[in-house]
């Protein structure tokens, strides 16, 4: 079966599903994109993501093509063609196409692509066995707080973390404060306390990490948000990271070096099944 994309209005098998070289997000970035993650046909915190959305497109002054209805009914349809039951999809809206002029051009539609991919979410072995993650500078712009699609210093931390077999990568301020991950939000547990960045244009608001934190507060546990630094994290009791494509991860080494004994730890492994619990209760 051919994978079916969304095209700015049309369904179209993938490899048909194309834009124009003149997309502004081609030549410059200039879009803004979420994923959403999909548990049994549906679609897990959607009301947070369609959020954000109109949040990072409000911050680039950009309209959005089609109504919050109909951005529904194409993640539906979406997941309907293509069969998925488990994954995510993938949407992206840009300014359009235009002449290539770095100035907003006027008039033209903005354009929206989406996507599903198909991916075992809960039962995955990294799940059991951990993440490790390899450090490296934050070389970004500072509106991380905009899902822009300009992901190229996430390539290169990502792949630095790859190179050296590491599954993500925790970016790092001057002062070695961990602002996040590659393509997650960051944590560490120590003395029982859950610690995270707080929410600013430092880091991305992650929809899982709102999640999360609500679980958590409602059980009981302790969170502390503040910035918190690479040494530290090296000496934590637990850490772990969240994001739509992952869920709650565990994190056991960093830098080669072995956190909480190089096994998931108590508070990560319950928060991870309080977050898929939520995920599937309240996924439409
Ligand atoms: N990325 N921080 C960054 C830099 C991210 O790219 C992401 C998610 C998150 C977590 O946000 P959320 O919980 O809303 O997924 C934090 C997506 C999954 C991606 O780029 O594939």
């Amino acid at each position: 079966m051919t994978r079916i994309a969304y095209v700015n209005g049309d369904y179209v098998p993938i490899e048909d599903a194309k834009i124009s070289v003149l997309d502004r997000g081609f030549l410059f970035a200039d879009g803004v994109y979420e994923v959403t993650a999909v548990l049994g046909g549906k679609l897990a915190d959607y009301a947070g993501h369609v959020k954000r959305l109109h949040r990072s497109l409000g911050e680039l002054q950009m309209d959005m093509p089609v109504s919050d209805d109909e951005l529904l009914a194409i993640h539906r349809e979406l997941v309907k063609r293509n069969n998925l039951d488990q994954g995510g999809v993938y949407l992206q809206v840009t300014r359009g196409a235009a002449d290539r002029d770095f100035v907003f051009p006027k008039g033209v539609k903005p354009s929206l692509v989406m996507f599903t991919q198909a991916r075992e979410l809960c039962d995955v072995p990294a799940a059991r066995t951990g993440y490790k993650v390899k450090s490296v500078p934050d070389i970004r712009w500072t509106r991380r707080d905009i899902k822009s699609v300009a992901l190229l210093a996430q390539v290169l931390a990502k792949q630095a973390a790859a190179a050296d077999g590491c599954n993500e990568a925790w970016m790092v301020e001057a002062g070695g404060v961990v602002t996040e991950g590659g393509s997650s939000n960051a944590y560490i547990v120590k003395d029982g306390k859950i610690i995270t960045r707080p929410v600013s244009n430092s880091i991305l608001s992650g929809i899982t990490r709102a999640s999360v934190l609500q679980l958590a507060k409602e059980r009981g546990m302790e969170i502390e948000e503040r910035a918190f630094t690479i040494e530290e994290a090296y000496a934590a009791d637990e850490a772990f990271v969240t994001a739509a494509s992952t869920f709650v991860m565990p994190v056991v080494e960093i830098d080669g070096k072995q956190v909480g004994g190089g096994q998931p730890g108590p508070a990560v492994r319950r928060l991870r099944e309080i977050y898929i619990d939520h995920a599937r209760a309240t996924a439409i």
